[in-house]
């Protein structure tokens, strides 16, 4: 009989910032796995330059999907992971997250009745009209094990009848990838080449579909974003996603001269940015994750979060302008918290030990 093995899918910038502390756990016990790419995300900064900054081998395979319709992105990603999972006998799928990678790389597995494991199950923003919701729910559906992050992700699953003995709480990966690598980017020369100063700036990220896509929410955000920064007097950092450089140009958008717009940036200067900002705006589920593990004022520009935990420190605003004057005087007032909620550094030991018990099981 051949030997079981582990595959590991990702294809975003996230997933693989997420899952690398994993993978350098199982390096470390020795556990064999394959490393596969979709490469849903693929330009430089997305891509090479995060798994550069992070050090992690090139992958196994690389799918090289790209851009395209969820449809289309999903499928050809179904297509090309079942083609592997044949080809190696794969039989457990390590799957990330909530993207369009995560439930092709869920579905395809399950239905070859491979072993899906989830790493940060469990969370809800109970918004159906974000994708990144219904790739949730399903990728949970399906799971065989469910690493959820939190306790409030565990209760989501339950609430959801979701075995309690398949899920396993285990802190979010984001936290132990944050301590191992802001050493490093201490070394970084971030600052060298921008017009913003070290605690003098707002830092901005926003390419949510739901923010971007639709012009006159996308310019109404815009406004908002300067309104915060005309009220603290700080310029606006913005490193762009390359999603949101594409609407810009498509809708013919002139960003204010408060917002100074920068290429997408490497894992390890994005850590320097975070670190130093005064306040973080933005609409990424990691970002609220690393903002408040770096005690970080931060207004989210959603109408939702799928992080609860950071709730104490997050405003959630959308385009609402009073919800803005309130996170602003809770900033003047010093009156935020934070605390650490999110993990305690060893998520991905969990995550790899669980595994090993996975594979050995397979073995008898
Ligand atoms: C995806 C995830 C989102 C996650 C985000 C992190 C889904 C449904 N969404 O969104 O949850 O927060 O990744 O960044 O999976 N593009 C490029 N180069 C790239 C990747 C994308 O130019 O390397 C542009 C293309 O125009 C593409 C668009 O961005 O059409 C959207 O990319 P896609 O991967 O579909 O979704 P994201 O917005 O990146």
């Amino acid at each position: 009989m051949s030997k079981p093995v582990v595959a590991i899918l990702v294809g975003t910038r996230p997933e693989i910032i997420k899952v690398a502390p994993v993978i350098r756990q199982l390096k470390k016990r020795t556990i064999p796995f394959i490393f596969i790419h979709s490469n849903q995300h693929y330009t430089k900064e997305l891509d090479e330059t995060i798994l550069s900054d992070l050090k992690l081998d090139r992958p196994d395979y690389q799918l090289r999907v790209g851009s395209g319709t969820h449809a289309v992105q999903t499928g050809k990603i179904m297509e090309r992971v079942e083609k592997i999972c044949f080809q190696k006998k794969v039989s457990i799928l390590v799957v990330h997250g909530d993207t369009n990678t995560t439930l092709a790389g869920a579905l395809t597995a399950k239905k070859l009745q491979i072993m899906v494991c989830h790493i940060e199950a469990g969370l809800r923003s109970f918004d159906y009209r974000m994708p990144e919701e219904i790739n949730r729910i399903i990728t949970d559906r399906i799971s065989d094990v469910l690493f959820a992050p939190t306790l409030i992700a565990q209760q989501n699953l339950i609430n959801e009848g979701i075995r309690s003995e398949s899920i396993i709480v285990t802190g979010n990966t984001v936290v132990d990838a944050l301590r191992q690598h802001q050493k490093m980017a201490r070394k970084r020369h971030t600052f060298k080449h921008l017009s913003v100063k070290p605690g003098q700036y707002l830092l901005l990220t926003m390419h949510r579909a739901e923010n971007v896509d639709d012009k006159g929410k996308f310019i109404k955000l815009l406004e908002l974003i300067t309104y915060i920064s005309k009220r603290l007097a700080l310029p606006v950092l913005w490193p762009i996603h390359p999603r949101s450089l594409k609407q810009l140009t498509q809708f013919d958008i002139i960003i204010p001269p408060e917002i100074i717009k920068i290429n997408a940036v490497g894992y390890l200067d994005m850590i320097q940015l975070l670190s130093n900002a005064s306040m973080i705006l933005t609409d990424s589920g990691g970002i609220q994750e690393e903002a408040y593990i770096l005690k970080k004022p931060l207004i989210t520009l959603r109408s939702s979060t799928e992080r609860p935990e950071t709730l104490s420190a997050n405003f959630v605003v959308d385009t609402d302008v009073d919800k803005v004057d309130q996170a602003l005087q809770a900033f003047r007032a010093n009156t935020i918290k934070w605390g650490n909620e999110l993990g305690d550094g060893l998520a991905s030991m969990r995550i790899a030990a669980k595994l090993e018990e996975l594979l050995e099981q397979k073995e008898h």
